[in-house]
């Protein structure tokens, strides 16, 4: 496997990261999670734009121009041979010292992977997944900006624990109001009296790629969408649900704790989405 690190490609094994790194040290920095579909890269610009707009909110400079990222993640998948597949971008703040002050940082490191990903098993696909609503509260946007995709994941990761003790594989976040934020890897929709409802990114929400593709995807298909606040109970009484990310697609949801959502099958929205999104992948018509 072929790294690109720094501005050029190496071997895994060459491909090393300072111990003094702030990215390591801290979670100081900020990364994509990007599919290829056919050897082109799937929202490309998208994911660039929230690269850098996720830069920005942490006042981290990245030294390479949008184009030269552009260019560096096809010469990742060339050189890994990769047209399906999954690209991880990682900005970090760089080499520091052992205080926290970013600015003693002078040189970000930039690396991308190019390999496969398969999140959930297909069954989980065609049969709905379960899920837990965590008790670790996702952080707020006066914390951490939520519309950053930083390093800093722990928050995610407690409440995916949650999950994991809990015998599931995804776990929903409530904000600090309470209300239903996203998923430690995916943002949530729910499906009441055929309207689709998905949280605010007000919510503690990152503006997913997928999220935005789906809310689309649902307007052209006639499916009346609305952007509010949602309460857990809401969640319970859905009569669908599902989830949406680069790495996860969209899959349905049928359980929420002991709760069965709807008949606890796949319902009908959702499986209109799922093939609208398989077609829009299909169909190459994408940048
Ligand atoms: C916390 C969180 N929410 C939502 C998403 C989904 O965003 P996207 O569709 O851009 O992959 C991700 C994955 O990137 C994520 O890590």
């Amino acid at each position: 496997m072929k790294i690109w690190m720094n501005g050029k490609l190496v071997d895994r094994g060459a491909a090393h990261v300072s111990v003094f790194d702030h990215g390591l040290l801290y979670g100081d920095g900020v990364f994509e999670g990007i599919r290829a579909y056919g050897g082109k890269v799937f929202q490309c610009a998208a994911h660039i734009e929230r690269l850098y707009d996720s830069a920005r909110h942490i006042r981290l400079a990245i030294p390479y121009t949008k184009q030269e990222m552009i260019d560096a993640i096809y010469e990742t998948l060339h050189a890994n041979n990769v047209a399906d597949g999954y690209v991880r971008l990682v900005v970090t703040r760089g080499e520091g010292n052992l205080g926290l002050s970013p600015f003693r940082c002078h040189e970000p490191t930039t690396f991308i992977i190019a390999d496969q990903i398969a999140l959930y098993p297909k069954e989980m696909y065609d049969e709905g997944m379960a899920v837990i609503i965590a008790k670790t509260v996702r952080v707020s946007p006066t914390m951490v900006p939520s519309a950053a995709k930083t390093l800093n994941y722990l928050n995610n990761i407690l409440a995916k624990i949650e999950a994991v003790d809990a015998g599931v594989a995804e776990a929903v976040m409530l904000n600090t109001a309470g209300n239903v934020s996203e998923c430690t890897g995916d943002n949530i929709f729910l499906v009441r009296d055929g309207e689709l409802v998905t949280s605010p990114l007000s919510a503690s929400v990152l503006p997913g790629i997928t999220r935005g593709i789906v809310l689309r995807l649902a307007r052209e298909n006639g499916v009346p969408v609305r952007e509010r606040d949602v309460t857990p109970r809401e969640l319970y009484e859905a009569q669908e649900c599902f989830l949406t990310g680069t790495a996860a697609e969209v899959i349905a949801v049928t359980k929420i704790d002991d709760r069965q959502i709807g008949d606890g099958r796949v319902g009908p929205v959702t499986q209109k989405l799922f093939a609208a999104f398989r077609q829009y992948i299909k169909s190459g018509k994408w940048d």
